[in-house]
């Protein structure tokens, strides 16, 4: 007997998954999302350790970084001015032509991700295995906006115009793939952009930046700056020439930044402290391996990351699932990003404050399922942790600590659960895992986050396919979701003015 096997040659071009070939452009009519890394191909297992093994001595983004550092409020002004006068012509390109740009973008990502893998690793303690899809994001951004912005053009009659000057202020934690997708959606509007990476992924900011110039985004187009002292950072938020300020970033960071300004038009994704709910229906095995890759991948430091399982039920008393828990975690070897077998990164700065407490102290009526442990003399190395206890109204059920440790609740039902999840304040991210349709529909109609995941993991959103966004306290001034089809929408005001083409 013979066995079927899938043809390996697909029409179409050939997106080669071989990382050490060069890789074809992405066509151009429509949308395709841009495959991962397979690890399964011994060429790519030798492209990451080339990756690793450049890590430690990184200094990819060092120059565009040393050149870009502002010390005085006059240089602010000037980068300000510098960037709404340039922001005119490109404005006149035209939705068409800077998609054309925009897809080079994309393609020269693709061309860098190595270096992009890198620079995270090197820099914000990345492992390849997590860095890989967010390059495959950004790259996702680049083409769909581009494409995005050519279809909104002269929507219902009236025509997109571009909101001006947009400052981006992304996280650490997704160095490359949330400020490329904040400044690839500015861009592609038609407004300039300022660009202010954290400061602990400034190097992996630079970088994804370079790629965008090179595709031919003008430089005074997109300016990359980082900042000496929080006084010129208020001054570029406060500006009243920014049309739109994104961030993404902790809700007190919003909080401040609507402070500096009272009409700030001010864009943010902030916290979020995301649940995942398993029923009794649920296909444990999965659920447990969901769980612990949502709440421990980059170390918890994703505002997406699972930081309560809720078990319903039975579940709660499962010992099977419990095993699964511990044994899915056991797999997660912590260390040097640069160590092939490392799964879990350092922390970006030792654990302090609430991150600290959460990983230390049990409180009243809770106890360890696994004990986090400190791995190294500073604190930024952690075995990840797993308590026990976990009551409905206590801090660990409401407050966000973007840390490698995970909680568990129990309800007696998944109307239960639900009230417990929809009592936390952020709506970010939130999982079911269950096989029963009458629990999942149950579920999508009452649960309060905006994006909703079932038998899946909570992390991992994909441009077109499963655009990210929150409710409640973690979207200030957002609506639409990033990588959705109305995102856009929200960047650009709209007129009867004929578009400029
Ligand atoms: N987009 C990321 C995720 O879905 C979070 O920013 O995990």
């Amino acid at each position: 007997a013979s066995i079927a096997t899938i043809p390996t040659e697909v029409p179409g071009p050939n997106r080669t998954q071989d990382r050490s070939a060069p890789a074809e452009a992405a066509p151009r009519d429509g949308f395709l999302n841009t495959p991962d890394t397979d690890p399964s191909l011994a060429a790519n297992r030798a492209w990451a350790d080339g990756i690793r093994a450049r890590m430690q001595s990184s200094t990819l983004g060092d120059d565009t970084v040393a050149a870009n550092t502002l010390s005085t409020a006059e240089q602010v002004d000037e980068r300000i001015a510098t960037a709404v006068a340039a922001g005119e012509a490109w404005r006149a390109l035209g939705a068409a032509g800077r998609a054309e740009i925009l897809h080079r973008a994309g393609d020269i990502l693709e061309a860098r991700r190595a270096d992009l893998l890198e620079v995270m690793g090197s820099e914000a303690g990345k492992v390849v295995e997590q860095g890989d899809p967010e390059v495959s994001e950004a790259i996702d951004f680049a083409h769909y906006y581009a494409e995005s912005a050519k279809k909104l053009q002269g929507v219902d009659g009236a025509t997109m115009q571009p909101v001006g000057l947009t400052v981006v202020t992304p996280p650490w934690n997704f160095p490359v793939a949330i400020p490329a997708g904040s400044t690839l959606s500015a861009l592609a509007t038609g407004s300039p952009v300022i660009i202010k990476p954290a400061r602990q992924a400034r190097r992996s900011g630079a970088v994804m930046i370079e790629a965008l110039w090179e595709a031919g985004v003008p430089r005074d187009v997109l300016q990359y700056v980082q900042l000496d002292g929080r006084e010129l950072g208020t001054q570029l938020v406060s500006d009243p020439a920014v049309g739109r300020v994104i961030l993404t970033g902790g809700f007190e960071t919003a909080e401040l930044f609507r402070g500096f300004r009272q009409d700030l038009p001010l864009l943010a994704e902030t916290s979020g402290k995301n649940a995942l709910i398993v029923t009794p229906s649920a296909d444990l095995d999965l659920a447990a391996k969901d769980a612990v890759y949502s709440a421990f991948g980059h170390a918890g430091q994703k505002c997406s990351a699972a930081s309560l399982v809720v078990l319903v039920g039975s579940v709660a008393k499962s010992e099977r699932f419990r095993r699964q828990l511990l044994d899915a975690v056991s797999a997660y070897e912590v260390g040097d990003p640069s160590v092939g077998s490392t799964r879990i990164g350092p922390l970006i700065g030792p654990a302090e404050g609430k991150l600290l407490g959460a990983l230390t102290e049990l409180h009243p009526g809770q106890s360890w399922m696994l004990e986090p442990k400190k791995l190294d003399t500073d604190g930024q190395l952690w075995r990840p942790g797993i308590r026990e206890g976990v009551k409905p109204g206590s801090e660990f059920h409401l407050v966000e600590y973007f840390g490698p440790v995970l909680g568990v609740m129990t309800a007696e039902t998944l109307d239960e659960a639900i009230d417990i999840v929809n009592a936390i304040e952020y709506g970010l991210t939130s999982g079911l895992h269950s096989l029963d349709e009458a629990e999942i529909q149950l579920w999508l109609s009452r649960i309060e986050a905006g994006n909703v995941y079932v038998n899946r993991g909570t992390t991992g959103a994909i441009v077109q396919r499963q655009p990210f966004g929150g409710w409640k306290k973690a979207a200030v001034g957002a609506g639409s979701k990033a990588g959705g089809p109305n995102y856009l929408v929200g960047l650009s005001e709209w007129s009867d003015a004929p578009v400029s083409t």
